[in-house]
C-alpha cells in the first residue's frame, strides 16, 4: 500500500512537470532580426519607421514576443497569428515574391491601411507606440500605391 503511495506522488509530479512544460518551455518560434524589411523596394525612410512600428512583429523574423506569448493558451493565439501573418505577407522574404505577387501585396497594404484593418485592433491595444500609427497610414498608404505604380512601370496595370 505504502508502495502504490510513492507511485502516485511520482506521477503526479511527472504531470505537474509536463503541464509546467506546455505552459512555460516550449521554445517560441524563431527570430531574425537582421533580415532587411523590403529589400529592394524604394523605401522612404518615415515609411520604414511606420513598418518598423506597426507592422514587423507580425510581417517579418524581427518579433519582439510580448510576455503573455510564453505562457498558454495565450502561446497558441499569438504564434498562429505570427505564422499566419508571416505566410500571408512576410517583409523580410520581399525579394522572393514575384512582380505580380508583390503589386498585389502593395495594393492590399494600400487597402488595409485605408480601411483600419491592421495593425489589428488587439495589437493596438496591447502597443500604445502604435497609436501614432492612424496618422502615418496616409503616409504607407499612398507610398504603397507609388510603389505598386512603379512595379507596373508607371501605369498602374498589374505587371
Ligand atoms: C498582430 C499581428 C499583425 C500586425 C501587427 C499586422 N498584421 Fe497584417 N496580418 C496579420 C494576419 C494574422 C494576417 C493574415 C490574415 C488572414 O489570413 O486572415 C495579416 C494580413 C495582412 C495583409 C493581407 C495580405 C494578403 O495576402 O492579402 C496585409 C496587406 C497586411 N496584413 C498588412 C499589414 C500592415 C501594413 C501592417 C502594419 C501597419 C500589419 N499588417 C500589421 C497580422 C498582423
Amino acid at each position: 500500500m505504502k508502495e502504490l503511495g510513492w507511485w502516485r506522488l511520482l506521477g503526479l509530479c511527472v504531470i505537474v512537470a509536463l503541464f509546467l512544460f506546455v505552459m512555460f518551455g516550449l521554445p517560441l518560434p524563431a527570430t531574425a532580426p537582421q533580415r532587411p524589411l523590403l529589400a529592394g523596394a524604394e523605401v522612404p525612410p518615415a515609411v520604414q519607421s511606420v513598418l518598423e512600428r506597426s507592422c514587423q512583429d507580425c510581417h517579418s523574423y524581427n518579433t519582439t514576443w510580448p510576455w503573455y506569448a510564453r505562457i498558454a493558451p495565450l502561446r497558441w493565439y499569438v504564434t498562429r497569428d505570427v505564422e499566419k501573418a508571416r505566410r500571408a505577407l512576410n517583409l523580410a522574404e520581399w525579394e522572393t515574391y514575384s512582380p505580380a505577387e508583390k503589386h498585389r501585396l502593395l495594393t492590399r497594404m494600400a487597402d488595409v491601411s485605408r480601411l483600419h484593418q491592421m495593425p489589428p485592433p488587439a495589437y493596438i491595444f496591447g502597443h500604445r507606440e502604435v497609436i501614432e500609427y492612424h496618422a502615418d497610414r496616409v503616409a504607407l498608404e499612398e507610398w504603397a500605391k507609388q510603389e505598386a505604380g512603379r512595379l507596373a512601370g508607371g501605369d498602374g496595370s498589374t505587371p
